[in-house]
């Protein structure tokens, strides 16, 4: 092997890789070489080839561990205004459904979206990506879904677009078409005809987009209804995500996975049917533990099916105003593990590797190997379970992305 010049190498390292079937992969005294923005080499320190050794640029961690940087595969980052007054209003007694249905929920976020300009919206998301940047995560999918109409989704998704430009990640887009009602409209299936005709093939030609989403729910859309979304999305390349059965079992896993969904979300109330279907088509299951503790959901997600089956499992804040206001990847794990049951090493995946594979990215990022993007975080913790059982502890991070530290930047 000749003589790499410019790599670096992590050293002394505790290497959660997330890959294999080990927990956290971990290689206990490990290092990781990388070359420009890539992972070159990852594995225990005594066996690093003299061709990454010789000449590199040495940073030497003290047994520090570091993890892949972390991927929030479902969020609602970008929008307007504030919900409060909702949450005080659930505590009283009044339940989501009801809401929504009186006009506020989703319908109230997306009248302040309306009314605010393109810079306005990026204003408010900076403070959120900020703090969710500051908590390890590299990669952010956001969605639209607060417009409804075609103008605001565009402006939503061109704000998401620009978050890489002035925050240290990855950002993924999702056009969530079918989120709610607008009560301008004559009726649902009117409005499924205006985004199937108009809106997403705008979207998909304009690039705003790397997959699409939809809430099929009995207060929003029904399972026909997404199909037909679904089906006008493939038609045009796009990849599909799905809110399926967070309130209701509707057969919302199946319908994904019958589309080829990348993942199926929240899924409460998913039956047997839905995890077979995901299973044999390969669909990441996202469980979002944000939504669950803050609506006080008591059904919990089927944790013991999905293992069975061998879904994969991703978690992710689903962060938006009304139902999970939740930045932090590190709080989401720890949600994670005393609710729904998961092992702090389920938990990690659910944010690295699993989560990476619910965006099609499994290939890019999500895991230590060679080839993947030098995406990951040096954390002031000897062990990654120490990142998951703190309520909300950030030990300290110094977070790398595409090989640069943030002094490098
Ligand atoms: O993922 N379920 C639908 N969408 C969001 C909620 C959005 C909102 O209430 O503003 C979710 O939970
Ligand atoms: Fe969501």
């Amino acid at each position: 092997m000749s003589k790499i010049a410019s790599h670096e190498v992590w050293t002394r390292a505790r290497l959660a890789t997330m890959a294999g079937d080990a927990p956290y992969g971990l290689i206990d005294d490990g290092a990781l070489a990388v070359l420009g923005d890539e992972i070159v080499w990852a594995g225990p320190r005594t066996l690093l080839p003299s061709a990454f050794s010789t000449g590199a640029k040495v940073r030497d961690v003290g047994g520090r561990c570091i993890t892949p940087g972390f991927v929030d595969c479902h969020t609602h980052v970008v929008y307007a205004g504030d919900r409060a007054g909702e949450f005080a209003l659930r505590l009283a007694g009044v339940d989501y459904a009801e809401i929504a249905r009186a006009g506020g929920g989703i319908l109230s976020t997306v009248r302040a979206t309306r009314a605010a300009t393109e810079a306005e919206l990026a204003a408010a998301a900076d403070v959120r990506v900020a703090a969710m940047c500051r908590d390890g995560t590299t990669t952010l999918e956001v969605k639209s879904g607060y417009g409804l109409d075609c103008a605001t989704e565009e402006r939503m998704l061109r704000v998401a677009r620009a978050l890489s430009q002035r925050h240290r990640l990855r950002v993924r887009t999702t056009y969530l078409g079918l989120h709610a009602l607008d009560p301008a409209w004559a009726g649902a299936e009117a409005y499924v005809d205006y985004v199937c005709a108009e809106v997403l093939p705008r979207i998909a030609a304009e690039g705003l987009a790397d997959a699409v989403d939809a809430f099929c729910e009995s207060i929003a859309f029904s399972p026909e209804q997404t199909a037909r979304f679904f089906a006008a999305a493939r038609a045009l390349g796009l990849p599909v995500k799905l809110h399926a059965c967070q309130l209701s079992a509707n057969g919302g896993g199946a319908l994904a996975a019958r589309f080829g969904a990348l993942s199926a979300d929240h899924l409460e109330h998913a039956g047997a049917d839905d995890l077979d279907a995901m299973a044999a088509a390969g669909t990441v299951a996202v469980l979002l533990p944000g939504a669950f503790y803050y609506l006080r959901e008591r059904t919990l997600p089927p944790v013991a099916g999905l293992r069975e089956r061998g879904v994969p499992v991703a978690l992710a804040t689903d962060c938006n105003p009304g139902t999970s206001p939740l930045l932090s990847p590190l709080l989401a794990m720890n949600l994670a593990c005393t609710l729904f049951g998961l092992t702090p090493d389920e938990a990690l995946r659910g944010f690295t590797a699993h989560a990476a594979r619910a965006l099609g990215l499994a290939d890019t990022i999500g895991t230590l190997v060679p080839g993947l993007k030098a995406d990951f975080t040096v954390w002031d913790a000897e062990h990654p379970a120490q990142l998951v059982a703190g309520i909300g502890v950030n030990p300290g991070a110094s977070v790398v992305v595409a090989g640069r530290t943030a002094e490098e930047d």
